[in-house]
């Protein structure tokens, strides 16, 4: 794992700039990443050596301990930093922090950023191989690439599904990255929730917008349902969260109409009774549990192939063993 520039570059920063065969990349990388995390000792020494810094500048659960546990899993050394417990409470900057970090000779930094850009910012700044776990309202790439496994493993493809991602598209990094990824893997696309919700000129992004979220039900294999972001909302997206519900909510009522194989995914985390009814997050069609299990397999996938290894190497890999 010697090689300068990996297979994705220096950094993912988002699936926007990657080409669909570095997209595909991914997902096969992971697909031997999975058996790790079912062993009783869940570790091999792929990634022994190197340190990693997680700088969760925003509340996470699922996307910060996914991370954790892949690092370790691949027997990297991690060290995890909150804005709370941060200098940057006294005001230090993010550069200054991060540079802070690299003079103590770090790798790689997984960072959750509130601002847009955040990643890419970084990444331009600091030699370490940076990873975006959600920049504001911009991007989420490896739940885009969890997403698109979770789909890839349910529907034995991407290409020719057709996807409706259906809330607050405005708001959601984990839409951008979708609509980016499913459109590259030659799915077709859909979005559905209140206009005011809707990005102006989404379509322009080769999706096809649905107003009724019944109709969306009907045409999809696969719904991604996404919360209403209450603290990115200033006030008036929508009259209220039971009004929310009552026209756009997925219940099991809404599904009679939907087809036999449809697949129900949601990033979490989950506003049962807003988005989504509790009997359709925990029933037969819902994988979001599945997403969060290939999340972690997704995400030493990226490690891995940002330390310089290859869908190639990655099976040999798995199994070598401590010396
Ligand atoms: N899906 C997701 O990003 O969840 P967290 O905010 O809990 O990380």
């Amino acid at each position: 794992m010697s090689r300068l520039v990996s297979d994705l570059g220096k950094d993912l920063v988002g699936l926007e700039p990657l080409s669909a065969n570095q997209i595909r990349t991914v997902l096969d990388t992971a697909e031997p990443f999975k058996e790790i995390s079912e062993r009783p000792i869940k570790k091999v020494p792929v990634l022994r050596g190197k340190t990693i810094v997680n700088l969760f500048f925003e509340p996470s659960t699922r996307t910060r301990v996914s991370f954790e546990f892949a690092e370790k899993r691949l027997s990297a050394d991690t060290v995890n930093v909150t804005a709370a417990g941060s200098s940057v409470v006294k005001g230090e900057t993010l550069v200054d922090t991060a540079r802070n970090m690299e003079a103590m000779r770090i790798d790689m930094v997984v960072m959750r950023h509130i601002a847009s850009g955040a990643a890419r910012f970084l990444a331009e700044r600091i030699p370490s191989n940076v990873i975006n776990a959600g920049d504001g309202w911009h991007e989420h790439p490896t739940q885009g690439l969890l997403d698109l496994l979770t789909i890839r493993d349910h529907k034995g493809r991407i290409e020719g599904t057709r996807v409706c991602i259906v809330g607050d598209i405005l708001h959601s990094r984990v839409a951008r990255s979708n609509i980016y990824g499913l459109l590259k893997l030659g799915a077709e696309v859909g979005v559905c929730g209140p206009p005011t919700l809707l990005p102006v000129g989404i379509q322009e992004l080769g999706v096809q917008v649905f107003r009724r979220v019944e109709e969306a039900i009907e045409w999809a294999d696969v719904l991604n349902v996404l919360r209403l972001q209450l603290e990115r909302m200033q006030s008036g997206f929508v009259p209220s969260l039971r009004e929310y519900n009552r026209f756009y909510g997925v219940s099991s009522a809404r599904l009679e109409r939907a087809r036999e194989d449809l697949l129900i995914l949601h990033p979490g985390p989950i506003n049962r009774g807003v988005e989504m009814d509790s009997d359709v997050a925990d029933g037969p069609r819902s994988v979001i549990l599945n997403q969060v299990t290939n999340g972690v397999a997704v995400r030493m996938a990226v490690l891995y192939l940002l330390a310089g290894g290859t869908p190639e190497t990655a099976e040999s890999a798995k199994h070598a063993a401590e010396s």
